[in-house]
């Protein structure tokens, strides 16, 4: 049986509840690296969205930040970041979300991702557009890089965070404005949105992704890998969203700041 946004939806508040009730207080940070957190509020929201999925979808895959790949039936593929935004999140500053996208035959359909302290539900099913609560949202038509404010993560792997500075270095030359929000979902809403107008990043995972590159693609921006291509999705994962105009652009950038970087 396939979910429907509205599914997803409950899903996505449910778990963004649980987010706001816990913001703010004290927690207990566990270290998986020497800088990536998680908090009990990260284990809560994904034991929650887990047992929601199998109670209504047993026997569906379930790909997560926190446990890894739950097995079952890879027609029906979960990805969840139960908090997305965990430094934000840990440090009592917003910007975090509940994200969750639903891939069909291995094609993403479905994707919720919730922001508890905005109550801004952006969501997308394939074909129909894109939406933040009940309105239709698009991209931006920003297609000059002087006039884009544009925004990007850094993983917490040392190698990416070399990387990186490499192009924030070029584009924060190149560009209006840069911004790190410290939330790869929320990113990708707010390219669809039309709040920012450029998004990359080095490396990522898909349950970053999934549902925000619908959305985002829904909203009309072209989202593909850094090298243009379209398996974004696939690990290593990396990414480039911003609409097709300013994407060439920036696409072109980061293969002149990848050649420095062999040089
Ligand atoms: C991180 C955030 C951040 C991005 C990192 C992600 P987390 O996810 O999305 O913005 O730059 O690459 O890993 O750890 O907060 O779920
Ligand atoms: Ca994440
Ligand atoms: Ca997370």
């Amino acid at each position: 049986m396939h979910p429907t946004i509205a599914d997803l939806q409950s899903f996505a508040r449910q778990a963004g509840e649980l987010l706001r009730e816990g913001y703010g207080r004290e927690h207990a940070v566990h270290h998986k690296g020497r800088i990536n957190l998680v908090t009990e509020v990260d284990r809560r929201s994904e034991e929650l969205l887990l047992g929601l999925i199998r109670e209504r979808f047993p026997g569906h895959a379930i790909l997560t930040e926190e446990s890894g790949r739950h097995q079952g039936s890879e027609d029906h593929l979960w990805y969840l970041d139960p908090l997305d935004g965990t430094t934000n999140f840990a440090h009592g500053l917003p910007g975090f979300a509940v994200s969750i996208g639903y891939a069909a035959a291995g094609e993403v359909r479905l994707g919720a991702i919730y922001d508890p302290l905005k109550d801004e539900m952006f969501w997308a099913e394939r074909g129909q557009g894109a939406w933040l609560n009940d309105s239709r949202v698009h991209v931006s038509a920003a297609d000059d890089l002087l006039q884009s404010l544009l925004t990007t993560g850094f993983a917490y792997e040392d190698w990416v965070i070399e990387t990186n500075l490499k192009h924030v270095v070029r584009f924060r030359r190149l560009c209006q404005g840069l911004r790190m929000l410290g939330s790869a979902a929320l990113d990708l809403c707010y390219i669809a949105a039309g709040r920012l107008d450029g998004y990359w990043e080095v490396l990522v995972y898909p349950w970053d992704l999934a549902a925000g590159g619908l959305i985002a693609s829904e909203a009309g921006a072209l989202v593909t890998t850094l090298q243009g291509g379209a398996g974004y999705l696939t690990p290593p994962c990396s990414i480039l969203a911003a609409n097709p105009a300013l994407h060439a652009k920036m696409r072109v950038e980061l293969a002149t700041s990848d050649q420095a970087l062999g040089a």
